[in-house]
């Protein structure tokens, strides 16, 4: 299986670092071009490569991770997987995009014709996606969903070999709109709706909490779920 990245920074190297730990080769492009990836590549080693936006879009797998305003068109995808781990905030500064009454994973599906769209890893910060996903004797879970079984089935099976639990939440009418932010339903779920109850301690809630103080109120709503065994 191979993986491109688009997006080379927060969660573009974050997603860069967990594939390269399982084991799995990798094929990351930002806007700046090769020369910019020779950092992170380097400390990556053999299994990563920086290439064009291009041929990371030509893996089996795509994370793309870019700022909204900045998400690429790209050549046909011909029916290959892609990830989208974005969320519709223009940054800087951190603004809610304007969606016209779409989810944002359909906004993006729209820019990637032919793809088999999973939404996915949008709700983590990089700090969990590179983490130990069983530190502290638990599973993190990302959530994921999409219209496509087979592509769903794939994605969900790379989420394990990062070692992350794997949860479907459904198609992407459901789950892109479950997972979405901004503007994503609340922890009060109308009658009928999954209710998602994130198993988090306040020392893990201050742990998982973003660096930098200007994000502190964009992660505040995520869901950090963390699955723990019960007896
Ligand atoms: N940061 C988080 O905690 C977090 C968590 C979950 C999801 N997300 C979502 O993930 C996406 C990326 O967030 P981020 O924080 O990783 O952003 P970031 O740190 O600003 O990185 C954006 C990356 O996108 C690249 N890029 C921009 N335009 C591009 C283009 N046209 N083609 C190829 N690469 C391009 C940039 O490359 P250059 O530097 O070379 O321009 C940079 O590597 C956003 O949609 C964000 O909402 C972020």
């Amino acid at each position: 299986m191979s993986i491109g990245i688009i997006g080379s920074d927060q969660i573009g190297s974050a997603f860069a670092r967990a594939v390269v730990r399982s084991g799995l080769p990798v094929t990351i492009a930002n806007s700046r071009g090769l020369q910019s990836l020779k950092a992170l590549t380097d400390e990556l080693g053999p299994l990563a490569k920086a290439g064009t936006r291009e041929e990371a879009a030509s893996a089996d797998i795509v994370l793309v991770a870019v700022n909204w305003s900045k998400l690429p068109g790209l050549p046909a995808w011909n029916g290959r997987i892609v990830i989208d781990a974005n969320n519709p905030i223009g940054a800087p500064p951190f603004r809610p995009a304007e969606l016209h009454g779409q989810l944002s994973t359909e906004v993006f599906a729209d820019l990637v014709p032919g793809a088999r769209v999973v939404k996915a890893f949008n709700h983590l910060p990089p700090n969990l996606l590179l983490g130990d996903p069983a530190a502290e004797g638990g599973r993190r879970v990302p959530f994921f969903s999409g219209d496509d079984a087979a592509a769903k089935e794939e994605v969900a099976r790379l989420i394990e070999r990062l070692g992350f639990f794997r949860i479907d939440l459904g198609p992407l009418s459901v789950g892109g709109r479950l997972t979405q932010f901004p503007r994503r339903p609340s922890a009060g779920a109308e009658p009928g709706q999954v209710r998602l109850r994130p198993n988090v301690t306040p020392r893990q809630a201050e742990r998982n909490r973003p660096a930098h103080p200007s994000r502190r109120s964009f992660f505040a709503p995520f869901p950090f779920v963390f699955l723990r065994r019960t007896r």
